[in-house]
């Protein structure tokens, strides 16, 4: 096994069988290995991500999101522009240099309405992300006319049954046709996908793996699976933090200069589960900016941390997380080629 870990480490390829043993055995020289990549090629700074959960209102419903349509024991909501604007003065003035506009498919958000907050963000002079799930091609290129960065659209699960099974009335096509038409148009293009969901095998996590380096993301996110008790699949209980962590450091030895945050979902799993995937490959950790009378009606799954937490208290809190695991806050706006 530990072979492997060295061919990857050195060569960043593996095959697929490769991928696969990796993720079926427990070693503790995978994390290692992942976190000397991580300081090689992106050094101990950690870009913090201003997250602004601006709708919970989706056209979806995929089978594992508490904000699915069908779900009708959630209190929807959405942010006016004005509220926006001050999470991300807010984000500014806490030294953030980007916002993530992340939201359900809602189509009240319109191109024109889009672009207009994105042009109101710019001119702090701070990058933009969106995550705002499957648009046009013509949409996409409008974000980005309008100065959009960054756009983050998981692919979720690369196996095609699974892919249908969990997503009524959309397409595993079309969602990669939505990443390739986001390469195109120059995003920095974000994806990642879900460990743990029922009936995912570690071959295709391999897949999915294979997937992000084929397509060249520009940066991946690997969240752990968690029931939420309003959906289709309450029932099915598992922890899946390890295998989640494993994929997160295959992923930084095969996409060494990539950008992988810390996810939400691994902290809401482990109490400390953000610094341990800072430790095992991440370098990226995006911070609640959201009013705290929002926080908890963006339930994606139960449990999710910080919803009683003020935004400046999550700032100060990660920073001091980060301080005492000798990492740094960056200054810059933390592009993949930016040098370190
Ligand atoms: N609607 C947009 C989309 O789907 O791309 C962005 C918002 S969506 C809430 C953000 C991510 O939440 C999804 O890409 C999905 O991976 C993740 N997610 C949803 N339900 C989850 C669950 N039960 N456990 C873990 N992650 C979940
Ligand atoms: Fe909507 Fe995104 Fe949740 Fe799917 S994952 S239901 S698209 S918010
Ligand atoms: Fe929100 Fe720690 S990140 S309180």
């Amino acid at each position: 096994m530990n072979k492997i870990i060295e061919k990857a480490e050195q060569t960043n390829l593996l095959d697929k069988n490769e991928i696969i043993s990796l993720l079926k055995i427990d070693n503790e020289n995978l994390f290692k290995a992942a976190d000397r990549v991580r300081k090689k090629y992106k050094g101990d700074f950690v870009h913090l991500r201003g997250l602004i959960e601006f709708t919970n209102i989706c056209r979806c419903n995929c089978f594992y999101c508490g904000l699915r349509k069908d779900n009708s024991n959630l209190e929807r909501y959405r942010l006016t522009e004005d509220e926006i604007l001050i999470c991300t003065q807010r984000a500014v003035n806490a030294g953030y240099k980007t916002v993530v506009l992340q939201g359900g498919e809602d189509l009240f958000f319109t191109p024109d309405k889009i672009c207009r907050i994105i042009r109101k963000i710019k001119k702090y002079d701070i990058a933009v992300t969106l995550s705002i799930g499957e648009r046009s091609f013509e949409e996409y290129k409008a974000f980005r006319d309008a100065g959009a960065d960054r756009y983050l659209l998981r692919i979720e699960t690369t196996d095609e049954n699974l892919y249908k099974s969990l997503h009524p009335g959309m397409s595993l096509e079309n969602r990669k046709n939505c990443l390739y038409n986001l390469k195109k148009l120059g995003y920095e293009t974000g994806s990642g996908c879900i460990v743990g969901l029922p009936n995912q095998t570690v071959e295709s996590l391999a897949d999915d793996i294979l997937f992000f380096k084929n397509l060249d993301a520009d940066m991946v996110g690997i969240g752990p699976f968690i029931p939420h008790p309003n959906t289709p699949l309450a029932s099915h209980l598992n922890d899946n933090f390890d295998l989640a962590l494993k994929v997160n450091a295959v992923l930084r030895l095969l996409m060494p200069d990539i950008n992988i945050p810390a996810t939400t979902a691994m902290e809401t799993l482990r109490p400390d589960g953000r610094i341990i995937a800072l430790n095992s490959g991440s370098n990226v950790v995006m911070p609640n900016m959201t009013d705290l009378k929002y926080r908890a009606k963006y339930e994606i799954y139960p449990g999710k941390i910080c919803i009683n937490d003020s935004p400046d208290k999550c700032i100060s809190c990660i920073k001091s997380k980060l301080n005492k695991i000798g990492r740094t806050v960056s200054n810059s706006k933390g592009f993949r080629h930016d040098k370190i």
